[in-house]
């Protein structure tokens, strides 16, 4: 395949100035990543200092009412509570190998943020981080934290004041500071390399969980599944699977959101519902007009709130090995609450999107198979957008006897 491509998806399409940045970065990818001691201070990082590796869970509740067994990868348990930080400690070592002192970023969810400046706290380099005005506000709670470990946070006013407008913000300052920072992009999407370096970073959590299946039930799992924004988790869980030619039997199925899923909708399922073309340095699918013109993306998950996904993605649906659905709002929400209520774990409203897939289809799954989901974060950043769309959920459960002798809620 031709560098930087993934069949005809990917490339680098990018104003000539951004190309010594990228060049930079693609040759420090070449000559530092492979080394055996960048290895092992990642591993030690990741280990030491992230929590890896991370629980194959299995879900005894859910497994009985399903008829399979569900397992779940647990990446919610992973330091800052989501698969964000294997990413983020690889490329701030490598920024910091490159001699760079700064770590620019772009956030939706806020979590690419909060491990950005994490890992930027933890190497000793300075951190800048760009977020959608809207996703300021239904993450505000990470905007704290991003603060708390030393961050800039820059809102940006611009566009639908999502992701794309902040990952054009954090392009823009790259071109103007690309001597002293490193963009640590925080997606498996944009111009190359970056699918490719961010994939790789991320695959750690599919070579975990097929050792994690081999020991818990002697094979590789019958299915796994994994929500896609711009790709960088489920390509992290798929790509040792599609590596892998004894994997090939393992079904592999990305879950984008539908947003409300009333008809005329804004959503964020490119893959399913876009055209290919150019957005963010790089050929894929997009959700565009019939002028080429980008369109506004939603879900009730502000990480997977994007109108473009990664080129690796858009070659795994072209070549056909990967299945890719879509889950509206409600179906997310609902398998949300049946996993808080179920089996103890809260989970983020963009993994309960692949929960979600699989609760919903559960009858066309394999009877006494085994599933995984590949649970992204945990859902402490979603409790004020639950408590607007469930209020009933977030009501004391339990009755008490008051001095009147009645029950009444607490
Ligand atoms: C918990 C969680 N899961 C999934 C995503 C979507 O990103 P990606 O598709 O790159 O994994 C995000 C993005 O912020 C996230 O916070």
């Amino acid at each position: 395949m031709k560098k930087g491509y993934f069949g005809e998806f990917g490339g680098c399409f990018v104003p000539e100035l951004l190309m010594p940045p990228l060049l930079e970065l693609e040759e420090a990818c070449a000559d530092i990543l492979p080394g055996e001691e960048f290895r092992a201070e990642l591993d030690g990082l990741l280990r030491g200092y992230a929590g890896r590796e991370t629980p194959l869970t299995l879900c005894p509740t859910l497994s009985r009412e399903l008829g399979f067994n569900l397992y779940l990868k647990r990446e919610d348990l992973l330091h800052t509570g989501a698969h964000k930080m294997n990413n983020t400690l690889g490329q701030a070592l490598l920024a910091k190998r490159m001699g760079k002192s700064v770590l620019a970023a772009e956030t939706g969810a806020g979590q690419h943020g909060v491990a950005t400046a994490a890992a930027a706290a933890r190497l000793g380099l300075s951190c800048v981080v760009f977020m959608g005005e809207e996703d300021t506000r239904r993450q505000a709670a990470n905007v704290m934290r991003m603060r708390l470990l030393g961050a800039e946070v820059r809102p940006v006013a611009g566009g639908t004041r999502t992701l794309k407008d902040a990952i054009n913000e954090a392009l823009r300052f790259w071109i103007a500071e690309q001597r002293t920072t490193h963009y640590c992009f925080g997606t498996a999407a944009g111009p190359h390399p970056f699918p490719t370096l961010v994939r790789d970073l991320q695959s750690v959590i599919g070579e975990e969980t097929k050792a994690q299946c081999r020991s818990a039930f002697g094979a590789l799992p019958d299915v796994v599944a994994a929500c896609v924004g711009g790709g960088s988790n489920a390509a992290g869980m798929f790509h040792p699977f599609v590596a892998d030619r004894a994997a090939g039997a393992v079904r592999l199925a990305g879950i984008e959101a539908g947003g409300t899923g009333e008809p005329g909708c804004h959503t964020s399922a490119p893959l399913n519902l876009g055209s290919p073309g150019v957005l963010h340095g790089q050929y894929s699918m997009l959700l565009q007009d019939a002028d080429g013109q980008i369109l506004p993306s939603h879900s009730v998950s502000a990480g997977l709130d994007y109108p473009g996904v990664g080129p690796e993605h858009a070659w795994f649906r072209k070549s056909g090995r990967v299945e890719y659905h879509v889950v509206v709002d409600a179906g997310a929400l609902r398998a949300f609450a049946r996993l808080c209520r179920s089996e103890g774990i809260i989970p983020a409203l963009e993994s309960s999107h692949a929960l979600a897939w699989v609760l919903e289809n559960a009858a066309a799954l394999p009877a006494g198979g085994n599933v995984v989901v590949n649970l992204s974060g945990r859902g402490d950043k979603d409790m004020d957008i639950i408590r607007e769309h469930m209020p009933d959920l977030c009501l004391p459960a339990r009755t008490a006897e008051k001095e009147d002798g009645l029950c009444h809620r607490q």
